[in-house]
């Protein structure tokens, strides 16, 4: 059995109610309750924090426990030097998604601090983007 983490970070806890026509109206937790039945040969942990620190010591957890780790890393993308060092540093592979396509959105979100670290990035494509990710680790 494959083991992989969703980790979802500040802001995000408020899926469905947080700015719905930018990322809709499901909330996190109906989401993966489908997306656990479609995948049940798939192991899916999910993480949430809105604290840097606490999903950079997370990442460190899942080293020798995790196959994958799909990251949707909210605004730290674009300015946390030190999530992109902890995705270096833990040698799982990591795909970078973001439920909104931050290219076609303002311009502080086009950089992202963490996608050279990362096997790939999914933008754009809403929640579908983690489904997306774990059928790469499959
Ligand atoms: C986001 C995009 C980020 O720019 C933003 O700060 C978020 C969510 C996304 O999923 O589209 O919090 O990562």
């Amino acid at each position: 059995m494959k083991h992989i983490a969703i980790v979802n970070g500040p802001n995000l806890n408020l899926l469905g109610v947080r700015e719905p026509h930018i990322y809709g109206n499901e909330t996190f937790e109906d989401y993966l309750e489908g997306l656990r039945m479609r995948f049940p040969d798939v192991d899916i942990e999910y993480y949430q924090s809105n604290v840097e620190g606490e999903m950079i010591n997370f990442l460190h957890s899942c080293m020798g426990k995790k196959q994958g780790i799909i990251l949707n890393a909210g605004a730290y993308t674009h300015t946390s030097i030190a999530l992109a060092d902890a995705i270096s540093a833990i040698s799982i592979p990591v795909i970078e998604v973001h439920i909104s396509n931050v290219l076609a959105r303002e311009e502080y979100r086009k950089t992202s601090y963490i996608a050279s670290q990362c096997v790939g990035s999914i933008s754009g494509l809403g929640m579908m983007g983690y489904e997306l990710a774990i059928r790469y680790f499959m």
